[in-house]
């Protein structure tokens, strides 16, 4: 096929750190509170407005706890593992490369006695009805590594005895979540809404909030990781007195993220923005006969971390076949048409697309055929030339 002409507007289809919105720039961080105690009232003041204008646009109940936490994605998720965990015997889910890090986590750091894994291999989940509602959960909603989600919470128990750790920082502002099914949930502000690194969240739902006043755990907690003390929660986190230093230029950054997130029609629109880039490689993957989806099923296929497998790598075989995607991401990266959507280093080899809500449809659609160049470029062409 003809190189196409017209490039996407915007090049950029990481899975983390995301796009920033549309029209974004660095200009927005005119107002940020640097310079100044994160302490002084109007810093606390700027924390607090992420917590309300999160916990407003995702929909949160009034009586979970949100906190601003160190260390991005990856801190929340620590710190409610360290911190919740043991009280019960937990299970495990795993289908990708970041739950089977929590997996290592609780099974080899936390050394956790009572430990069931339910794994499946990339592009499948494990058998969710398996999940006993009686011990503690912990699970990532979208696996960012395989681009297969949850299809829904209807697995988890209402009545459940157990707590469910959801890290969903590739689902949270793009799929709608079932906050009353799930107990401590996690994100970092550098995926769907494009923020940066370094800070994460973390939302409580009161029973967490109970095991946490209710159970020490047996071993030391950092303070990097503490969330109470003498058995009371420290209240103060979740109003914006973070427990270490915050970047407050980030925090700006984080502010301008959810009033764009506002402005354009709050959690439905982002969710219909992440859907409709979906839809577009859907259409793409229907009629290209070398690709699918590494997501077997419809319905578990992320609109975030979408991600697709060679059927047919023409006239490669062997490592060059192995490398075709790698190569093909390359060569859009070197053309200027797209950066950053080789399939993750621990995936199988692919492509993996960002479609997250700051992404533009119109951009993903001016994407796919550049795709096909690329790969007749890689895969076939070979086969011309010789
Ligand atoms: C599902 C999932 N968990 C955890 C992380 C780690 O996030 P962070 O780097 O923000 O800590 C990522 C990052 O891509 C992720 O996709």
């Amino acid at each position: 096929m003809p190189r196409p002409d017209r490039k996407p507007n915007r090049t950029l289809f990481s899975s983390g750190p995301c796009a920033k919105r549309p029209g974004w720039s660095p200009a927005v961080l005119a107002d940020a509170w640097t310079g100044r105690s994160h302490r002084a009232a109007g810093g606390k003041a700027k924390l607090r407005e992420v917590i309300d204008r999160s916990r407003a646009i995702l929909g949160i109940p009034e009586d979970y706890r949100l906190a601003i936490v160190p260390a991005s994605d990856t801190g929340a998720v620590e710190m409610a593992l360290w911190s919740l965990l043991g009280a019960r015997g937990v299970d495990m889910l795993a289908w990708e490369s970041f739950g089977r890090g929590w997996v290592t986590d609780v099974a080899a750091q936390l050394k956790l006695d009572d430990v069931r894994v339910l794994e499946a291999d990339y592009g499948d989940l494990p058998d969710l009805d398996e999940v006993d509602p009686d011990r503690d959960v912990v699970f990532t909603w979208n696996g960012t590594t395989s681009g297969v989600c949850v299809p829904n919470g209807d697995w988890i128990a209402a009545g459940r005895a157990g707590l469910t750790i959801c890290d969903a920082t590739s689902a949270v502002f793009a799929m709608d979540l079932p906050w009353d099914r799930l107990d401590a949930v996690t994100w970092s502000w550098q995926k769907v809404l494009g923020g940066e690194g370094a800070h994460g969240m973390l939302a409580l739902s009161p029973r967490a909030v109970e095991r946490l006043e209710g159970y020490t755990p047996p071993w030391p907690l950092p303070k990097i990781f503490r969330l109470t003390r003498g058995g009371k929660l420290i209240e103060g986190v979740f109003r914006g007195e973070t427990i270490n230093t915050p970047s407050m230029l980030c925090v700006e950054d984080a502010i301008d993220a959810l009033k764009w997130a506002e402005e354009i029609g709050g959690l439905p629109a982002l969710i219909k923005r992440s859907r409709a880039n979906l839809a577009v490689v859907a259409a793409w993957v229907d009629a290209t006969p070398w690709v699918e989806f590494l997501a077997k099923e419809a319905a578990s296929r992320s609109s975030t971390s979408i991600c697709l497998a060679l059927t047919d790598t023409g006239a490669l075989t062997g490592d060059a076949a192995v490398a075709a995607p790698k190569d093909i991401a390359g060569l859009l990266d070197r053309e200027g048409v797209a950066f950053d959507i080789g399939g993750y280093r621990d995936a199988p080899p692919g492509l993996r697309v960002w479609g997250g809500a700051t992404v533009d449809a119109l951009d993903m659609q001016v994407l796919m055929p550049w795709i096909g160049w690329a790969y007749e470029e890689i895969c076939l062409a070979p086969a011309a030339a010789g």
